[in-house]
């Protein structure tokens, strides 16, 4: 049964751990016996017209769209931008002259983005919701659905469904891209890279005693945290801290790292945890600079690296894979810190404070 906990103490360990199962049902519902994308035609011609993407979503679904434009704009060079459900509805941005709409929604039911989506059908254009459940109300009012198949989703803090929204915004990104003649697209090989995410994921969860380790010598005790890095590592902070947040009530921040020095850095004190995501080759060694300015201001720092990157020290490496899907790995060690965190606190990790799984209220 897929809503039993089995011998799991929370749904939200459990779903960390299908993380990789849901990566390979991903592959097969989504890529030929040959690896490439199946995805309709009349989906992908209607992207093809687009001159720019606009990606909306609210909390985890918003930080999975800051991943999927990086994938967007790599794969297929078209601009995309990614948009908080609430703030579009009442000061939307100005349009391109032909815009196509991807609604990010683990329940397909977030009131804020489907105030979005009336707006988006009421000026006639077409969009892609990509959700978990079907017939939700925000697939049922888009033009177009790609259903995430991640197995019900319990816990209030949101895992599998991230790691799902990214996947397939990495499987569509190819389709676009070698629709396109994109050579990046061309040259990606989603179903390889599938294969190497799940198995990836799977050694990450395999050392969870470790991660709970860290958990407990680093966060049980500590009034805030910081996670840093650049670029896509950023995009992946935000959600690591989100996680953080939900779950443990520790206050936490993603950063831009090179622009902790121009402010915020005032908070480091003694003993704060400033946590580095370390995955893209051309900002790994500004990075790891920035994560030394904040330990000679008494920052305990701590690393998530890729292993091609890694140096004598690290904290957790993560297994190689293609830069634009490091996010699926990196984000997994930030969702085991929050959950041990949560629970090594006697917290009741499912059902965080104050926090609704489905928010159908604006
Ligand atoms: C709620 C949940 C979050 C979720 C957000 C968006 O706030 O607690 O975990 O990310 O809604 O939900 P959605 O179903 O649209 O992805």
């Amino acid at each position: 049964n897929e809503t039993d906990k089995g011998t799991y103490p929370f749904y939200m360990l459990k779903e960390i751990d299908e993380q990789p199962n849901v990566m390979r049902r991903l592959a097969q519902v989504y890529l030929s016996e040959t690896g490439e994308p199946v995805i309709s035609d009349k989906l992908l011609n209607s992207m093809k017209q687009a001159d720019r993407i606009y990606i909306v979503g609210a909390g985890t679904s918003y930080h999975a769209g800051l991943v999927g434009k990086r994938l967007f704009e790599n794969m297929t060079q078209t601009p995309t931008e990614v948009h908080i459900s609430s703030e579009f509805a009442y000061e939307q941005p100005i349009l391109s002259k032909k815009p196509f709409f991807i609604f990010l929604s683990q329940s397909g039911e977030t009131a804020d983005s489907r105030e979005v989506l009336v707006n988006v059908n009421a000026g006639g254009y077409e969009s892609l919701t990509i959700t978990n459940v079907q017939n939700s109300t925000l697939s049922r009012e888009a033009t177009y659905t790609l259903l995430l198949h991640a197995g019900p989703e319990i816990a209030v803090a949101s895992t599998k469904a991230y790691t799902a929204q990214i996947a397939i915004e990495a499987i569509l990104a190819k389709a676009l891209g070698e629709a396109d003649n994109q050579i990046v697209a061309q040259r990606f090989d989603v179903r390889h890279q599938l294969g190497l995410v799940a198995t990836g994921i799977q050694a990450i969860v395999d050392e969870k005693k470790k991660i709970e380790d860290l958990a407990k010598s680093s966060f049980l005790n500590t009034p805030n945290a910081f996670y840093i890095g650049r670029g896509i590592d950023w995009s992946v902070s935000l959600e690591a801290a989100l996680k953080l947040k939900e779950i443990s009530y520790v206050q936490a921040e993603g950063f831009a790292s090179g622009e902790l020095k121009h402010g915020t850095i005032a908070l480091i004190e003694k003993g704060t945890p400033v946590i580095g995501l370390i995955t893209q080759e051309k900002t790994a060694g500004l990075t790891r600079s920035n994560l030394q300015e904040t330990m000679a201001r008494g920052a305990h720092i701590l690393t998530i690296v890729s292993e091609s990157l890694a140096k004598p020290g690290d904290d957790i490496i993560l297994p190689d894979v293609d830069e634009l899907m490091t996010p699926l790995l990196s984000v997994v060690p930030t969702q085991l810190i929050a959950y041990y965190t949560s629970l090594n606190k006697g917290l009741d990790v499912d059902k965080p404070r104050n926090l609704a799984k489905s928010v159908t209220v604006e």
